[in-house]
């Protein structure tokens, strides 16, 4: 029996960042769309280039610097968004235009205010602009789960028509159930004639948690040939189909499946962890494939089982899926060339020698505070040196802080603003919230705080702590991360990361927010 081909359209940086407060920089960007390469996904949804100058820039430094995936932009279905997305993406070695319009009767009519001849006229236009600039060109027709079949076969066939390459079924609210949306797919590659032209796709939301059912339901009854995902299912409300998870399901049951794809899955985890360390979204431990506990036997009839037989109680390896034991990699005496080295091996590329030297410096810093430097924390170091932006309004200098079982808790803080030293000082209800509150008596930003949690980058009372802070300024939600082997040290950097997201004030447009013209 021969072995089908797969490809895995990673969504991550497009719809993962519509995520609440998974906003991302350039840079960060960059750098995860450095992963994705080395993760091998056959194409990489950069962004949105028509949503903000910021990401039209990200789409743009993505598409120079990836060679092995190809590159795709979101546009509306109208010239002047294609036209943003063909200019974002044509340096790029392969380059892909992903053009949607809502085809279900409810979008129709009550966000596009349009009628289906409309529709059809607009999606049609839209695939022939986008055609006579780039060869490689999808089409999504949204809501498709909850559209009329007849309609969406008169729109798709017509698309094709046009030239486009891949056909796109979004279940964009996550309505469908596994057997019924399988069955969409396969009837509209059979009602419609030119289907044999295009790619089939799939793009599910995971409302009801069946976003990995339901395309992996299409791709073994509808016959679909793209999966579209996102690295620990991020994505609008409740995410997007997990890339690990159809990954894993797809290799694990092959016997089932006959599918290939390209992914090298021991990038899988680091992926999962930079895209965790980035946006702040924390993956709960439970979660198949890339949370900390999906290879921990607790209980001693299962440990007992694995150590006389692995394949008693796993079904695929923790190696295969890139968890590696907690190595001590670095120390004190440790020198810039081995730091180079390690982060190399880790897959993690700076911008400039500035970039090294000012994490080897952050890195002395935590070496005369911890004895032992593990992988997470070089990444942990990393992540937040990436996230500290050069044109930054606030830095922290010093802080102190105090507390006990007698004393209301108290800390002091001296930060830089715009170059310049500014103290403050505040009481609070514990040391977190007095740091919080001294920062906030000089900032002033007034900002909402929607999340403050702490995790442990690795393991005993020795680690660092990693914090993230959400904030909400006027409809705009920024994360913010900060390291330290000092919680209230860490939650202090992570407050003003993420207030310095705030004063940066990127303004975007959601895709979903749908501009006729
Ligand atoms: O969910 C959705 O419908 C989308 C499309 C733009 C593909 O994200
Ligand atoms: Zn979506």
């Amino acid at each position: 029996m021969t072995t089908g081909k797969l490809i895995i359209f990673d969504t991550t940086l497009r719809d993962g960042e519509q995520s609440p407060g998974a906003s991302m920089t350039k840079d960060e960007k960059l750098r995860i769309a450095r992963q994705l390469e080395r993760l091998k996904v056959d194409v990489i949804e950069a962004g949105f280039p028509a949503s903000s100058n910021g990401d039209f820039e990200a789409v743009a430094a993505i598409a120079r610097v990836i060679k092995d995936c190809t590159v795709a932009g979101l546009s509306r279905a109208n010239d002047k968004d294609i036209q943003r997305c063909i200019d974002a993406l044509k340096g790029a070695k392969s380059w892909r235009v992903h053009t949607f319009l809502a085809t279900s009767e409810l979008h129709m009519k009550m966000k596009l205010r349009m009628t289906p001849d409309q529709v059809f006229e607009q999606a049609k236009l839209a695939v022939k602009f986008a055609r006579n600039a780039c060869p490689d060109v999808e089409f999504s027709p949204e809501d498709a789960s909850r559209s009329d079949i007849d309609f969406l076969c008169r729109v798709l066939e017509a698309v094709i028509q046009e030239g486009a390459t891949t056909i796109n079924i979004p279940d964009t609210v996550g309505y469908a159930v596994p057997e019924q949306y399988g069955e969409l797919i396969r009837k509209l590659r059979e009602k419609i004639p030119n289907s044999d032209k295009a790619v089939w796709s799939v793009h599910c939301h995971n409302d009801l948690g069946m976003a990995v059912a339901n395309s992996l339901a299409a791709v073994r009854i509808g016959g679909a040939r793209q999966i579209e995902c996102t690295m620990n299912g991020l994505g609008e409300r409740a995410g997007n189909t997990s890339l690990e998870e159809v990954v894993m399901a797809l290799r694990t049951r092959k016997d089932f499946f006959n599918l290939e794809t390209r992914i090298d899955t021991t990038q899988i985890v680091p992926a999962s962890r930079l895209v965790s360390q980035i946006t702040g979204f924390v993956v709960q431990p439970n979660k198949a494939v890339v949370g900390a506990n999906a290879f921990a036997h607790a209980s001693g009839i299962h440990q007992d089982g694995v150590i006389k037989a692995r394949e008693t109680y796993e079904i695929m390896t923790a190696e295969d899926v890139g968890w590696a034991a907690n190595k001590i990699v670095l120390g004190k005496l440790s020198g810039r060339t081995a730091f180079k080295q390690r982060l190399k091996e880790l897959g993690v590329e700076l911008e400039s020698d500035d970039g090294y030297n000012k994490a080897f410096v952050r890195f002395k810093e935590l070496a005369d505070k911890k004895a032992e430097i593990f992988d997470e924390d070089l990444l942990a170091l990393v992540a937040q040196e990436a996230g500290i932006a050069s044109d930054e309004v606030w830095s922290l200098v010093s802080m102190s802080q105090g507390s006990g079982t007698s004393d209301k808790p108290h800390a002091t803080i001296v930060m830089k603003q715009n170059g310049k030293d500014v103290k403050a000082e505040s009481k609070g209800d514990g040391p977190v919230d007095a740091i919080f509150k001294a920062i906030e008596s000089v900032a002033k930003s007034g900002a909402e705080l929607l999340l403050f949690s702490v995790n442990a980058v690795t393991q005993g009372t020795e680690s660092q702590g990693e914090v993230t802070v959400r904030l909400s300024k006027g409809g705009r939600i920024v994360n913010g991360v900060g390291a330290d082997t000092d919680i209230v040290v860490a939650s202090a950097k992570a407050y003003i990361s993420a207030l310095n997201k705030i004063e940066s004030k990127v303004e975007r447009v959601n895709p979903q927010y749908q501009a006729r013209h």
